[in-house]
């Protein structure tokens, strides 16, 4: 995350090298550039992301949240260095389909970068322990009661769905979901159990018609 106390471009290589010292390691597997940082040019962090990659300090490098040309930038800028792009790390869940609608995952797919899709649990909405009687704590309450109404329907879908997959959770089919349409959801987890329901997305799959009528229920919830 350069911006906005690390206005020098070189700031980036700098501090993955104290990141690395922090850890232990020669090199992370992934580094992401967080945003695009507008005013400056989508080249001038790509082309010390480059760096990064030639001198070996990361297996592989992406970023996250560039649209679509943003991320055309980026990926010629990397080509151009023999490298490539690896990921685009955006918000993809039911109750968020943009990067579906609006052609990115499509891209991503056709230049062979992974879309990584963050907050795919909606934040916790999409795990189906929140209703309208039980909104989640703090900040994510703030107006969550209308939200919580509009998705119930979505949420018994998921819950008849997962039903008819040995018992799998809301959660479980909502990152699923994520995976039929192509795209690598990392579910955040405050427990252990938590992190261990999210582990059993994979394993199985949901049938394209399963896909077919999550998709039309979030089209209903979102409008
Ligand atoms: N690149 C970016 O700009 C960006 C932006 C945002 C997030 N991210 C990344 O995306 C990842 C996850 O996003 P996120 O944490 O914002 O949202 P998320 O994965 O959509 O939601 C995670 C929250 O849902 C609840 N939860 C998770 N698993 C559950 C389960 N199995 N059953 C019930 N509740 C469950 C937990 O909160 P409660 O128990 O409190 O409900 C947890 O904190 C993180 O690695 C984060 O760094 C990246």
């Amino acid at each position: 995350m350069p911006f906005p106390w690390r206005l020098n471009h070189k700031a980036m290589i700098n501090a993955l090298h104290r990141s690395l010292e922090r850890l232990g390691l020669e090199r992370v597997d992934l580094y992401q550039i967080h945003w695009p940082f507008p005013p400056y040019p989508v080249e001038t962090w790509v082309e010390e992301i480059a760096k990064v990659a030639k001198a070996g300090l990361s297996r592989a490098v992406g970023v996250s949240n560039y649209d679509k040309n943003q991320m055309q930038r980026a990926y010629t800028v990397l080509i151009g260095a023999d490298l490539p792009l690896a990921s685009n790390q955006v918000e993809f869940h039911l109750l968020n389909r943009t990067v579906e609608k609006n052609g990115l995952l499509d891209r991503c797919k056709e230049l062979g970068v992974r879309l990584i899709a963050y907050s795919p649990l909606a934040k916790g909405f999409l795990t189906g322990k929140y209703n309208p009687e039980n909104p989640p704590p703090g900040v994510r309450g703030n107006g969550a009661v209308p939200k919580l109404k509009r998705i119930k329907p979505l949420i018994e879908l998921m819950t008849e769905i997962g039903n008819g997959h040995d018992g799998k959770t809301p959660a479980q089919v909502s990152l699923n979901w994520i995976i039929c349409k192509g795209a690598l959801p990392i579910p955040g987890a405050k427990t252990a159990k938590q992190a261990s329901q999210n582990a059993g997305a994979i394993g199985w799959r949901l049938t394209p018609e399963e896909v077919s009528s999550l998709d039309e229920a979030s089209d209903k919830a979102v409008k």
